[in-house]
């Protein structure tokens, strides 16, 4: 059976950054109090990148792959298999993978959207992983792209400093050399109240709540719980013995989520890749970004081993371990 190796990886982010401060004077003039102060010692974020309005997931989601599949040196041809994790579509149909297949000039080979929100990459390199394994996809674009800014109520001060929005890729490619080594995903929908976007639109009008909501509390316990649990199984399921992992890549929530579940594992902050203080948390983005961050850098190497972590709505969380 094959493996599926990550070949190739891009990220973009829209030009417009709003620091902390920018935030802080723009909520003001709506009488909504926070500050530099404030954001930096909770959550570790001191920027975000904001698309600007009309910019959608696809249009990311489309730049992020041509530099991944640049970096991979992979023709847009090659690519049988696309799958976009993103919470936030263009559209309720078409997905946003056949917008990107469609961007590229592609035709042909499956394109399908996967929806587990801030675990959404690991979700969706997983089900590319068992593609390829499976020999049912031999080049694979994976996609974490997201426009989270459309989703946040901007009147809520504590979601609103949260967010940013953005877009990863990776190339995943048939292999014989060893590639993506396990892979565990789980969720609780019990818990979907304590992260939700709760509405949609029906008969033309919107019903529920279409902003995102969050019991942050209640989100950070059950994340390092969770990130905690999962990295252990997924390394042991693997046959692999977690102090062999070379670089931890998690969800980029919040720094203080990052130093618990590091200190938790055991792992020191030297092999944690951390972006959320430049990028805040783009959701299904963020993991990829920070690989390809990391990659770029030259700190991820070829033959590291890597493992990605996702935590997010659902709720959801998973753990993918590969190696590069
Ligand atoms: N600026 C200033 N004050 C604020 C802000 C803000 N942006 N937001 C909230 N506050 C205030 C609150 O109103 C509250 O004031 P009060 O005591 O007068 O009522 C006070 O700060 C403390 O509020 P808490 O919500 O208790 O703050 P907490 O210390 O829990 O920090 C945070 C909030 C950062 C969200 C934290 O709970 C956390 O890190 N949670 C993890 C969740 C997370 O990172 N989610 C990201 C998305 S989920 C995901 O990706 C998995």
């Amino acid at each position: 059976m094959p493996y599926a190796k990550i070949i190739g990886s891009g990220g973009y982010l829209p030009p417009r950054v709003v620091s902390n401060d920018e935030l802080a004077a723009e909520l003001a003039t709506r009488q909504i109090e926070t500050s530099d102060t404030w954001i930096v010692e909770r959550t570790g974020i001191r920027q975000r990148h904001i698309a600007d309005p009309g910019v959608s997931t696809s249009q990311l989601a489309i730049e992020a792959s041509r530099r991944a599949l640049e970096d991979a040196g992979v023709a847009a041809s090659d690519v049988d298999l696309i799958i976009v994790a993103t919470s936030t579509p263009d559209f309720v149909f078409p997905s946003t993978a056949c917008l990107v297949q469609a961007g590229l000039g592609i035709k042909g080979g499956a394109a399908f959207d996967v929806q587990a929100v801030c675990s959404g990459f690991v979700y969706a390199l997983a089900t590319a992983d068992a593609f390829v394994q499976a020999g049912r996809a031999q080049c694979a674009l994976v996609i974490g792209a997201e426009v989270f800014s459309s989703i946040l109520d901007w009147n809520d001060r504590s979601t609103c400093v949260l967010f940013g929005d953005g877009a990863g890729a990776v190339v995943l490619r048939a292999s014989q050399e060893p590639g993506i080594l396990g892979a565990r995903l789980d969720a609780d929908g019990s818990q979907m109240k304590i992260l939700c976007a709760a509405g949609n639109v029906s008969h033309g009008e919107v019903v529920g709540d279409p902003f995102l909501r969050m019991d942050g509390q209640a989100v950070f316990k059950l994340a390092v719980t969770s990130l905690t649990q999962s990295a252990h199984q997924v390394c042991e399921e693997a046959g692999i013995s977690f102090e062999r992992i070379d670089w931890l890549v998690p969800h980029q929530a919040n720094v203080r989520i990052i130093n618990f579940l590091g200190r938790r594992l055991g792992v020191s902050d030297d092999k944690v890749v951390i972006t959320v203080d430049k990028h805040a948390n783009t959701s299904a983005a963020s993991v990829p970004l920070a690989l390809d961050v990391a990659r770029r850098d030259g700190r991820i190497r070829q033959g590291d081993l890597v493992l990605m972590q996702g935590v997010g709505g659902g709720f959801t969380w998973g753990s993918v371990l590969a190696r590069m």
